[in-house]
Order: C-alpha cells, then structure tokens, then sequence
C-alpha cells in the first residue's frame, strides 16, 4: 500500500485510541475484496486447519470482530479477534493506549474493552466462512467472581462461530489474570476449558506471557499437552521495560512492537525446546519485516501474528511478508513453509 506513507502523518496526529477508531471506521467502508490467491508452499496445516498464508493478525486489533472481512482482503492468512469477555466492559479510564514512535512500540492498558461475546457473535455468524480463518480470543471478566468459569462460558459461547479459540491469561492489563499461567490454576483451567469441548468443535490454543520465570515454558508445554491443548501463541505484550527512548516509556501497561521482538523470540525458543515439537507453536512480538517473520519460523513457530509493525508499516504489511516467506522458501529449495519450521531449533 503505498498509499500509507502519506495517510500516516495524518493519522499519527491524532491520540492512539482515536486513530485506531478512526481505522476500524475506515476499514468498514473499504470496497469488499477476496483475500489474495497465496503461493501454495505456503499453506500451513495446524490442528485440522489449512492455514493459506502463515502471517496473521494478532488479537487486540479487531476486538469485537468488526472487520475480518476486509482484513482477510487485505492479506492477512488468518485473522485473531477478541479479547472477548463474556459480558461487555469499558476497560480502564482513557489514556490507556500509547504510540511510542522513536521506539516503533506501543504501551496499552486497555484493561479489555470489548462489546462482550453475544454482540459479536452476532457478526461472526452472518460472516461467510469460506472467506478466510478467524480465530476468537477469550477472556474473563475483571469483575467477575469466577474467571475460570469465564473461560468455560466463551468456549460454549464461541465455538460455534470460531474456526479455532485462543484462551489468553497473559494481558498484563487485568489484575491477577496473568496468575492463571501457574501450575494450579493452569490446570483447574484447562480441565474445565476441557470439559466444555465438543466433539466437531474448534482447536483450542493457549496464548502465553514473555515475561515467565525458569521452568515456566516446561511446565505450561506439559499441562497443555496434557489438557489437550493445540497450539501455544507465544507471546502476549510484555511488562518489563527494555531501553525506550519515547516520552511514553513509563506508562503502565504492556509493551509491543520492536522493543518486545528480542524477548519473544528468546520465549519462543524455550517453549520451542520444551515442547520439542510436540506442540505447535504461534508467534506474536515485534515482528514486523520478512526476516523476523523468517527467523521465528525456523526458531519453531508454524504461524506469525503481528499487530504493532502494522500501525508503522500500515496494512499491506502481512501481504508482502507472505510474499517475501514464499520468495525464502523457494530459495532454499523447499516445497513449503511447513519444512522451515524448527530447523534452527536444536543450534
Ligand atoms: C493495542 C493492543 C491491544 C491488544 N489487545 C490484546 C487483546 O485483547 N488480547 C490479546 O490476547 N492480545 C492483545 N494484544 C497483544 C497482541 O495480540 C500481541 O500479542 C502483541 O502486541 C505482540 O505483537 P506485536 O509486537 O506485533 O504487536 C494487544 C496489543 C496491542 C498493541
């Protein structure tokens, strides 16, 4: 799109949270496309789903699945939406999003904000699933009495319309959510996210921290395997504060974008030799050129998702990073994607 260097002065001009809304507004109104004819060697195959094209759109983005459509038209592989929450809420009081320009980053905090599931079960039932993969990302309620109830809720209520769901207990945002990643409550969780499961039902994932002590990835990869989990998305936005130059950097809330591209990598790594290959993996965290995309696929993930580099590099970025991977793989003489994953892992 070259047409984004010249929109983003203006759209840059106004606050994060306005420009965003400004965005999803914009994007309703786009002329209606079909996603792109993706090479073939890129097809990526997880849990059942063929994935067309293995650069998606990470969740956050499109929280209450307003614009898949044009989304998956504008080449993305698959598209994440949520956080959703059983019940609507308004998130945290504004300001609670940050671009951080001389850092290529972002802070947010926006505490899930969201429509809450039953509004955008709606859309998602009316929307043609032959169009492209979308994912729903579930979440619990801040004020809710039961978060792991929360969780068994949005797998009922959300399988119908998900092609496969993500369980996020990594938002920084929500107090003591992220808590749900130790061992006792991971299990409570999984047990009863398993229990919702139906046969015909959509995979479920796991969407994870950067920020976890040693041991952490080996236990969660153990717990995962053992519930039935399908895949880990590795990583959620990060709390820890790598050197940052913008005046935004003491924000509260979590980090994305180029500063977090170091620590997801090295996250990405540890839950790759911890599952050694028994899990696929998803990763998310400051990727925003075809090398870093590249380099997590060798590093072990089967999916790249991205978010913060398309605020920079504006929204035709997914589709020449797909067609920069397809370039990679023909180079080296590979008939697919799928043959580049891992294959650093075990240096
Ligand atoms: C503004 C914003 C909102 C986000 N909201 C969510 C969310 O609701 N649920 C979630 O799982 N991740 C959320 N994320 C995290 C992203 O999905 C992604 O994991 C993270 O930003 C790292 O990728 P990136 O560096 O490409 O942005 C959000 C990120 C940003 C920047």
């Amino acid at each position: 799109m070259a047409l984004y260097p010249l929109l983003r002065p203006l759209i840059f001009r106004l606050d994060a949270e306005r420009a965003h809304r400004a965005t999803i507004a914009a994007l309703k109104w786009i002329p209606k496309r079909r996603p792109p004819q993706f090479p073939a060697s890129l097809t990526t195959s997880i849990a059942g789903i063929g994935f067309p094209s293995p650069v998606g759109l990470a969740a956050g983005f499109d929280k209450d699945a307003e614009v898949t459509g044009p989304m998956l038209g504008l080449g993305y592989g698959f598209v994440e939406v949520g956080t959703l929450t059983p019940l609507p809420q308004a998130g945290n009081p504004r300001p609670r999003l940050f671009r951080l320009n001389e850092d290529r980053a972002v802070i947010n905090r926006l505490g899930f904000n969201n429509r809450g599931q039953a509004n955008a079960l709606e859309r998602l039932a009316r929307r043609d699933r032959s169009r492209g993969i979308v994912g729903v990302n579930i979440g619990a309620n801040k004020d809710s009495a039961d978060r792991i109830a929360d969780y068994a809720v949005g797998v009922r209520t959300m399988s119908p319309v998900a092609d496969y769901l993500t369980i996020n207990i990594s938002s920084p945002n929500t107090p003591g959510l992220r808590q749900l990643q130790d061992e006792g409550a991971l299990r409570a969780l999984l047990g009863a996210v398993a229990e919702e499961r139906t046969v015909g039902g959509p995979p479920v994932f796991l969407k994870v921290a950067p920020d976890l002590g040693e041991g952490e990835p080996d236990q969660i990869v153990r717990i995962a395997l053992q519930h039935g989990i399908d895949a880990i998305i590795v990583a959620n936005t990060t709390i820890t504060r790598p050197p940052l130059k913008s005046r935004h950097a003491a924000e509260t809330g979590g980090l994305s974008g180029e500063p977090l591209k170091a620590l997801a990598l090295d996250a990405l790594r540890r839950f790759r030799s911890a599952g050694g290959g028994a899990l696929p993996l998803i990763a998310a965290g400051g990727i925003g050129s075809v090398d870093d995309a590249w380099q997590r696929i060798r590093a072990g993930a089967s999916l790249v998702q991205l978010y913060s580099a398309m605020i920079y590099e504006g929204p035709g970025l997914a589709r020449r990073i797909a067609s920069g991977l397809a370039d990679r793989v023909a180079r080296e003489g590979m008939a697919s994607i799928a043959d580049a994953v891992g294959i650093d892992a075990s240096r």
